[in-house]
């Protein structure tokens, strides 16, 4: 996708998500809400959810859209737990070269994974996209 669709795209997103949850309260109906808007606006990605914090450096799945996907990670494995342990976000072009990347559906070749961090700045959850194509996430989806 080109850099101007991509931002366009994202911008249009971000109206959406915020008039629709304005004054909503609630993570779960926020990152339902979410997940929703975000896999129907890319028809390459595939998978989009949160892992939420669940136990000290483990997180538990959900809300998410998409095949199904392990239910815990801990911190430090797969794409997921580096983006939580480091709370950075990680792109990976390629998913077969992550080392430790957990597959949870063939169908990935690519993914990005933001951390997500509520109003006290405290990691709550990490947010993951899948793609079916390689190198779909550059700096615009970060
Ligand atoms: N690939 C992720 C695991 C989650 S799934 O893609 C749904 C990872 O390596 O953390």
């Amino acid at each position: 996708m080109n850099i101007e669709k991509k931002e366009e795209s994202y911008k249009k997103l971000l109206k959406q998500v915020n008039s629709l949850l304005e004054d909503v309260n609630d993570e779960i109906a926020m990152m339902s809400s979410i997940v929703c808007l975000t896999i129907q606006e890319f028809d390459y990605y595939f998978w989009a959810g949160f892992y939420r914090i669940w136990k000290k450096e483990q997180l538990i799945i959900g809300p998410y859209q998409g095949t199904l996907g392990c239910l815990f990670i801990n911190f430090g494995k797969g794409v997921c737990g580096v983006c939580a342990h480091q709370e950075k976000t990680i792109i990976v072009p390629d998913v077969h070269k992550f080392d430790g990347h957990i597959a949870c559906d063939s169908n990935s070749n690519s993914e990005i994974v933001v951390p997500v961090f509520n109003k006290n700045k405290d990691l709550i959850a990490v947010f993951d996209v899948d793609s079916t194509e390689f190198s779909s996430f550059d700096e615009t989806d970060k």
